[in-house]
């Protein structure tokens, strides 16, 4: 819920605290922002487009993937990876799934989901009693206040590096989740699929690496025997959603063998405050 989270909050017009309103959270110098009945809190500054933010298909595909427990292995490293954290924010967190479990796992108080869809924000704030949910921008200033979270995890959406050094707590840690080069494997070629950067890992490094030391890497990796309905589902909350024609994605996919072997292969790293 918000209550949970309030108090790591701050007004996204002016960076001073926020306090439950009415129907809305709100500053000491008057700036208000909507609590929807759903439960998130919209704390865009008025203007802001979605831009980049998942549709409301994606967010349904990305739901239905996550539900059926294809990637519990990620879910899994991360929550063990972030371990006992008090206040985790999840910076692009979707539908809340990975921070739902990291709240469940260990005994991290309270969960911040930021995401810049509005309807991945409305799911997220039922995914844990102990999760408040928020739209923002990843690539603005964070609302969150300086030194607020003990843990920022960051699973395939954008960086901000800046900002989350800003909001960690000293000690805190961020945890970033990317796809390996042999993630989805033949599913590229087959659907032509958006290809993952060879070099992604080291150029997140180089992004990240003026606020944080990478403290370790492990990679997860599994293999899904996924139906075509699946297989639609993992291509719809990707990437290559945007970029390959639904019509002619249906045909590649009844073309493939039902099910079909998909390799998941993950990177996940820690990163310490520098
Ligand atoms: C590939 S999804 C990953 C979601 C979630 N971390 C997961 O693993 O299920 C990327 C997410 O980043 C969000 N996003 C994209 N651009 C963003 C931005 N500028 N600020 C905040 N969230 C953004 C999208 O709405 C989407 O939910
Ligand atoms: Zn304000």
């Amino acid at each position: 819920m918000l209550a949970d989270i309030v108090d790591a909050l701050r007004c996204p017009v002016c960076a001073e605290p926020l306090a439950p309103r009415d129907r809305a959270l709100a500053c000491a110098a008057g700036h208000a922002f909507d609590v929807a009945r759903q439960g998130y809190a919209n704390l865009l500054p008025g203007g802001a487009r979605p831009g980049t933010a998942d549709t409301p298909e994606m967010v349904r595909a990305r739901d239905a993937f996550l539900g059926a427990g294809h990637f519990a292995p990620l879910t899994g490293a991360l929550a063990a990876s972030v371990g006992d954290a008090a206040r985790v924010l999840d910076a692009g967190a979707g539908t809340g799934h990975h921070l739902a479990a990291v709240l469940a796992a260990g005994r991290a108080r309270a969960g911040i989901a930021l995401d810049l869809s509005k309807h991945a924000a409305r799911r997220a704030a039922r995914a844990h009693p102990r999760i408040g949910a928020i739209v923002a921008d990843l690539w603005r200033d964070l609302p969150v206040r300086d030194a607020a979270v003990d843990a920022v995890i960051n699973v395939f959406a954008p960086r901000n590096a800046a900002e989350y050094r800003r909001v960690l707590a000293p000690g805190g840690a961020l945890h970033t989740v990317t796809p390996s080069a042999r993630h989805l494997g033949p599913l590229i070629p087959e659907l032509g699929l958006l290809t993952v950067d060879e070099r992604k890992e080291e150029r997140t490094d180089e992004t990240l690496g003026g606020h944080f030391l990478l403290a370790s890497r492990t990679p997860v990796e599994t293999t899904a025997d996924l139906a075509r309905d699946e297989i639609a589902a993992l291509v719809g909350m990707g990437p290559s959603a945007r970029h390959v024609p639904a019509g002619e994605l249906a045909r590649r996919i009844a073309r493939l063998p039902d099910p079909f072997p998909v390799p998941l292969s993950f990177v996940l790293s820690v990163y310490r405050l520098r």
